[in-house]
């Protein structure tokens, strides 16, 4: 499970999959047209949550595996650092389980109660973007012989000093209807940011930043989920990559039905620079976003990247 859940994997394993995304995969991906006629009907793949509101520690109901499984890939759970602790794939409420619930009810400035409690669920099962909210520090027990010594994002990963100028590239079939928002998404960084200038690669394959619509397993080990749940995610620098959900269903006029797509381009373009999720709900960093929901950058935003980069 560590393995499917990491994000650190090595820069070949990234070209090729890349390579493969390219060439084999995406070409089968259509976008999903307007379904407004079957809004909320698609089952969120975040919805096992629904069954479990109510749960606290002590009980044992199917389904917690998964809690703790949603937990794990946001970073408020690590069991991999304690080999002494419960099968994480047991439907047990541990001790665990309750202390990674407190550290996101804290995040999300829920009321900090340990258990399943409604407006938790509410917030869990928001479609949200895939990167993690915390770092999962690595193992620091050097006499432990524990292999999943990962992390999902690098600390303070940026790109290099005097790096400020970057390019851009879309994936194969990338629908042109979309590449305005991307361009406008840059453009507010690099105005934004009074660091950053952007600009389309000559060709994808010589891009610092790839992006792209996948579906499902596309080689990265981070899997979308189809429609709802994860709808989009990027990697820290350098890596490059941003991949939007094709399954989920995508505007670039701001309709109610449909995630905003500049707006996520926003959001994920912040991973691209260094940023992680931000506890402001206003930010554009902030984790989950809505149908229809349309945001701009905000000083925290600004704030997270001159920390980074300096001013
Ligand atoms: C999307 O669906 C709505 C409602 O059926 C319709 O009014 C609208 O024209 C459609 N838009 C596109 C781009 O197909
Ligand atoms: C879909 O959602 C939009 C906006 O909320 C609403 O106007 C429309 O009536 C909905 N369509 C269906 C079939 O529920
Ligand atoms: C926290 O609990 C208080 C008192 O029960 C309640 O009024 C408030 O709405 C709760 N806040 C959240 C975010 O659930
Ligand atoms: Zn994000
Ligand atoms: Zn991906």
């Amino acid at each position: 499970m560590a393995s499917k859940l990491s994000y650190s994997f090595s820069c070949t394993f990234f070209l090729f999959s890349f390579v493969l995304s390219e060439f084999s995969h995406f070409q089968h991906h259509h976008l999903q047209q307007n379904k407004s006629s079957d809004n909320n009907t698609y089952p969120s793949p975040f919805g096992f949550l629904k069954k479990l509101q109510g749960c606290h520690k002590g009980e044992k109901v199917n389904g917690i595996s998964l809690v703790k499984i949603y937990l794990s890939h946001y970073g408020y759970l690590n069991y991999q650092r304690n080999p002494n602790v419960i099968d994480p794939k047991k439907d047990y409420f541990d001790e665990e389980l309750e202390a990674a619930i407190k550290l996101y009810q804290v995040y999300y400035h829920l009321n900090v109660t340990g258990m399943l409690d409604a407006p938790t669920v509410f917030m869990m099962i928001m479609p949200r973007c895939g990167f993690p909210d915390k770092e999962i520090h690595q193992n620091s027990d050097k006499s432990s012989d524990i292999i999943s010594h990962y992390r999902l994002f690098p600390s303070r990963s940026k790109w290099p000093k005097g790096k400020i100028h970057l390019t851009y590239g879309f994936g194969s079939r990338f629908p042109t209807r979309f590449m305005p928002p991307i361009t406008r998404a840059f453009s507010r960084w690099a105005t934004a940011s009074q660091y950053f200038t952007f600009s389309r690669a000559i060709t994808p394959q010589s891009a610092d930043l790839k992006i792209s619509f996948a579906r499902g397993a596309h080689g990265d080990g981070a899997p979308f989920d189809g429609p709802g749940g994860v709808m989009a995610h990027a990697f820290a620098p350098t890596n490059g990559w941003l991949h939007f959900d094709v399954d989920d269903r995508w505007s670039v006029r701001g309709v109610p039905y449909a995630y905003d797509f500049e707006t996520v381009a926003l959001h994920e373009i912040g991973h691209l620079l260094g940023l992680g999720h931000s506890q402001y709900q206003s930010a554009i960093m902030w984790a989950t976003i809505g149908a229809g929901e349309s945001k701009g950058l905000t000083l925290d935003d600004i704030r997270g990247l001159r920390a980074l980069y300096g001013s």
